[in-house]
């Protein structure tokens, strides 16, 4: 686990990213300096008169394509920023991810590695997504969030930066907030609940009532098996 964590945002709407950032647990840490997020719009870094940061494909075929020259000195301005702010550079390059569904696929696993990072940069693409000479040039690896396609990458952005953010060393108030939720171990999570003891008719299983901890432990455990082996057998597979 690390203990701090910067993330950059580069984007086409910033105050978008900031403001899903900047609630509940995530915007508690970064209230408290654990978590230290900034969104970056691009077009602060257009050229054009226009403030444009987008054109059309070489080659034709349908939509625009976001340029790579804006994004680039965007990234050069948060690069140079780590730069001033920390002591050994070398060691504070940050790693660049960009959201696509053409990436590696994001899973628990991955925020972990992501969340030992350090410094950490995240482009979001829009329109029919960017010149591959900037993927090229910056872009450490691609990452998708699903088999599905969204409109932008800021969805995916937030996801990816609440994933990884909570793993940040005293992001959650209690460390046993990691150990027993899903895919911790590669199992998914037993079933949970709180008064009342009879809800709809419905009562709670006796065992949670017991008192028992050897017990409560043993039926949490087989319940995590019990699901995942009906809902994600290829969770236990990989196990
Ligand atoms: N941008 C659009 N769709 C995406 C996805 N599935 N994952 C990451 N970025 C995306």
């Amino acid at each position: 686990m690390s203990e701090k964590l910067r993330i950059d945002i580069m984007t086409l709407f910033p105050e978008f990213v900031d403001f899903i950032l900047s609630e509940s647990i995530i915007g508690r840490a970064r209230r408290a300096g654990t978590l230290d997020i900034r969104a970056h719009n691009i077009r602060d870094y257009s050229e054009d008169k226009h403030r444009r940061v987008d054109d059309t494909p070489y080659g034709g075929g349908r939509g625009m394509l976001m340029a790579a020259p804006p994004i680039y000195r965007c990234y050069k301005a948060i690069e140079e920023n780590i730069r001033s702010s920390s002591e050994n550079a070398e060691e504070n390059k940050p790693y660049v991810i960009y959201m696509s569904p053409r990436g590696r696929v994001f899973t628990n696993e991955y925020a972990k590695e992501l969340s030992e990072k350090g410094n950490l940069v995240i482009l979001c693409g829009h329109y029919e997504g960017v010149d591959e000479r900037l993927i090229e040039e910056i872009v450490d690896e691609e990452v998708s969030i699903g088999d599905y396609v969204l409109t932008g990458g800021e969805v995916p952005a937030c996801i990816v930066a609440d994933a990884v953010g909570r793993l940040v060393d005293g992001v959650l108030t209690l460390p046993e907030c990691h150990e027993n939720e899903s895919f911790e171990g590669g199992l998914l999570e037993y079933p949970q609940y709180t008064r009342p003891a009879v809800w709809m008719g419905r009562e709670v299983p006796d065992v949670l009532l017991s008192g028992h901890h050897a017990n409560i432990d043993k039926w949490r455990h087989e319940k995590s098996v019990e699901i995942t082996k009906e809902r994600r057998p290829d969770l236990l597979e990989k196990k």
